[in-house]
């Protein structure tokens, strides 16, 4: 199945209106009849073309351990431990983790120098264990709100619908 997203001037928009094209693109593209990692690729794909942040992407828990899944943006490092940095401790928390500053998260891993501010969502099994995470950082600091919390939480929940 294709879909495509038409070429809109993404930036005339606002943060909402950006969600909304998300939400609304995101129905559209979901496949059920593909793997994760295809799902996945599309979705950081889509987050990216919207909203242009510098990184954009998941780590799935594999042996105990978050491992690189399918992103945008610079190379990232491929491991993270339980606890560790913003993405294993959104994971050991269960929760989501809003970081202003990076420089000021104690233990924050840096994958790019650029990266001055990070939001990390928690995905879930359908057991109500944790499946991975969406990483996103921005180049600016302060960048992720309130909305970006809840919009992303939202995103994430349509994507555990499809996850194996
Ligand atoms: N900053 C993250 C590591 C992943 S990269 O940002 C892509 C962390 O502290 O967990």
């Amino acid at each position: 199945m294709s879909h495509e997203i038409p070429s809109i001037q993404w930036n005339d928009l606002s943060k909402t209106e950006k969600y909304q094209s998300v939400h609304l693109h995101w129905n559209a593209l979901i496949d059920k009849d593909v793997d994760d990692i295809a799902n996945l690729a599309n979705a950081a794909a889509l987050l990216k073309d919207v909203f242009g942040w510098w990184w954009v992407g998941f780590y799935r828990i594999m042996k105990e351990e978050l491992v690189l899944g399918p992103f945008q943006g610079p190379v990232a490092c491929t491991r993270i431990g339980k606890g560790k940095g913003v993405c294993g401790t959104s994971w050991l928390e269960s929760r989501t983790i809003v970081v202003p500053n990076v420089d000021e998260f104690p233990g924050h891993i840096a994958c790019s120098s650029q990266s001055k501010s990070e939001i990390v969502v928690p995905i879930y099994h359908q057991s109500g264990e944790v499946w991975g995470v969406l990483d996103v950082d921005s180049e600016y600091l302060n960048h992720f709100d309130q909305t970006d919390q809840i919009e992303l939480e939202k995103f994430c929940r349509s994507l555990e619908i499809i996850l194996s």
